[in-house]
């Protein structure tokens, strides 16, 4: 869909993006020539991603763990990263989430989602932003958020309000920035199956009953997301900004949100979920230590 040097001699941060959708987009955008910095928790798979994209496609790759909750560490994070030269663009896409009955939630849940979703995704754009000001360079940021910033959702109260004030973020900002040559839209992804939210979200297979609410009958294919996202990134169409871009077969519009068939599930049902949620993130936690 687009030539080979799309993206080259751009500097794109894409945080979370040693898996998932951030490692996807990530190599989507070395494919087509631009060098990165990619940051998460784990360094295992910051390593291996990093060493994979630098093979295949000869672009630079470097990487750091972060976590995007400390504003201190988010700072001096980028600060060393300006050091050797601004970056381009900036990919707001390390998140957390996990479905619970918004009762069952302690202020500690919420907090958990909320700091990461919310604060941290602020404090990058904060700091990337203001770098961007002060040295008069251009700058392209995404956000991934979710189609439930339009409509809400059961079962993942504290990620819809997270995400939903960074959609205001993505609004208030491109306004705010437009003087400055910096554009800010987001994404908002359907479901497109990756292990991480598969695990956690419980978000079943793509077989016909799960996909009944989607129009186009199907999960979303990576390479869709990848397009979407090289387009937002790319030099060509600078005066799209503060659009949140909805790509999910036009599942939200049909009024059936990816979680309300969760209305179904017993008390029992959300013991076993949280069970096999927690042992999720225990794996998670212990491949971090
Ligand atoms: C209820 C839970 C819970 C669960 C954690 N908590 N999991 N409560 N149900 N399943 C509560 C804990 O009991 C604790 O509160 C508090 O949350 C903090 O838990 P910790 O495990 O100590 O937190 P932490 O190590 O910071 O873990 C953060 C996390 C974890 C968000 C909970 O899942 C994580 O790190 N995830 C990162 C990756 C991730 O989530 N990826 C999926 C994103 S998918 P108490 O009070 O008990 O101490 C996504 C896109 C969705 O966002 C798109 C779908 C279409």
């Amino acid at each position: 869909m687009f030539k080979k040097d799309l993206l080259k001699n751009k500097r794109i941060l894409i945080t979370g993006g040693g898996t998932g959708l951030g490692k996807e987009m990530a190599s989507h955008y070395a494919e087509h020539g631009a060098d990165l910095y990619i940051c998460g928790r784990r360094l295992n798979v910051l390593e291996e991603t990093a060493f994979e994209l630098k093979e295949k496609y000869g672009v630079s790759v470097k990487y750091e763990t972060l976590d995007i909750r400390a504003s201190k560490d988010v700072d001096d994070y980028i600060e060393r990263i300006f050091q050797e030269g601004p970056l381009d663009g900036l990919v707001n896409n390390a998140a957390g989430n996990f479905i619970s009955p918004t009762k069952d939630l302690s202020h500690k849940g919420f907090d958990a989602i909320a700091n990461i979703v919310f604060h941290g995704t602020f404090y990058i754009t904060h700091s990337v932003g203001k770098r961007w000001i002060d040295l008069k360079h251009k700058g392209s940021i995404i956000s991934i958020l979710a189609t439930w910033v339009w409509t809400g959702s059961p079962y993942v109260v504290p990620s819809a309000m997270s995400k939903s004030g960074l959609n205001a973020m993505t609004q208030s900002l491109a306004a705010e920035w437009g003087k400055y040559n910096i554009k800010v839209n987001a994404i908002a992804p359907g479901p497109f199956p990756t292990k991480g939210a598969w695990e956690r979200l419980n978000l079943g297979g793509n077989d016909e009953s799960s996909m009944a609410s989607i129009p186009l009958g199907r999960t979303g294919e990576m390479i869709e997301l990848q397009n979407l996202a090289t387009f937002l990134m790319a030099d060509g169409c600078d005066y799209l900004t503060g659009q949140t871009i909805g790509i999910d077969g036009a599942q939200y519009l049909t009024g059936g949100g990816t979680f309300s068939n969760l209305d179904k599930l017993s008390d029992e049902d959300w013991d076993q979920i949280r069970a096999m949620i927690r042992s999720s993130n225990n794996k998670d936690k212990a491949n971090r230590s």
